[in-house]
């Protein structure tokens, strides 16, 4: 398919890496400029370009950049095609973001991200850490596979990026309509604990939005306070024992 990423940090980088191995014909666009998009990601055939030239003309628009800033890019997306499917990978942290009223009051992120946009978005790749994306993916059909979530409103859309979901490697799992991504959001079972596709479905189920974004600051706090950050397996693990 013919993918644009914007936003060439850690979890566009690797989707543009992975997804032009996996043959997709690949664009990536950053704020600051083609120049500032490391080798390692262009290895597999994705070409840089600059930002005002990645939407015309894509099928898929991946957005990897920091939550809160989708107002910035609502005029690029405004230039992809009206059948274009776009995604967001964003998740609220207000002490990255700053506060938005309207999330904080409850609004589901994704639905807030959609508005900003003037687009309908499918959510997927928020919810396992960069480390997971960039070394645990495998093979289709291998035991332990990590599942991910996806979830749109059209099942077209949503089918479409389950499939890419599994191009990068990992168990796409349909996790149904936007207004339920809160499932999927920090401070909830189902994020960043590298689940397989059974284990996922009982973690979204378990979900509490009215939990979630105590417990997304929290662990943030404790992660904070410790002498050093955490090692990638250490923050699984105490991610998975806040819902054990
Ligand atoms: N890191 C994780 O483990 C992880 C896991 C799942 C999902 N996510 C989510 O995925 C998104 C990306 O995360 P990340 O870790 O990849 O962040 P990152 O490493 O900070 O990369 C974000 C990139 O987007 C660029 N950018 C910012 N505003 C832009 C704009 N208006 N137009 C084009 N590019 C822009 C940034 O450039 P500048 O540096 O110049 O601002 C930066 O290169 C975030 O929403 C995050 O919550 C992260």
């Amino acid at each position: 398919m013919k993918i644009s990423v914007i936003g060439a940090g850690a979890i566009g980088g690797n989707l543009a890496r992975l997804l032009s191995a996996a043959g997709h014909d690949v664009l990536v666009a950053d704020a600051r400029g083609p120049e500032a998009v490391s080798a390692e990601v262009l290895a597999a055939g994705a070409r840089a370009v600059e930002l005002a030239a990645a939407a015309e003309g894509r099928e898929v628009i991946i957005l990897s950049i920091p939550f809160g800033r989708q107002p910035e890019v609502a005029d690029l997306v405004a230039t992809a095609p009206r059948e274009a499917v776009i995604v967001d990978t964003g998740n609220y942290y207000p002490f990255i973001a700053g506060n938005i009223r309207a999330v904080d009051d409850g609004q589901v992120e994704s639905l807030w991200s959609a508005e900003q946009l003037g687009r309908p978005i499918v959510k997927a790749w928020n919810a396992a850490l960069a480390a997971t994306q960039q070394t645990k993916g495998l093979p289709a059909g291998s035991p332990g596979r990590i599942a991910i979530p996806v979830a749109a409103d059209s099942a077209e859309a949503r089918s479409t990026v389950m499939r890419l979901v599994e191009d990068t490697g990992f168990d796409a799992f349909d996790a149904g309509v936007l207004a339920d991504s809160w499932r999927q959001q920090p401070g909830t079972p189902a994020y960043c604990t590298e689940l397989n596709l059974e284990q996922l479905a009982r973690a979204l189920a378990m979900a509490d939005k009215d939990k979630a974004p105590e417990t997304r600051d929290r662990l943030m706090r404790h992660f904070a306070s410790l002498p050093e950050w955490p090692s990638h397996e250490d923050t699984v693990a105490t991610n998975r024992a806040e819902h054990s």
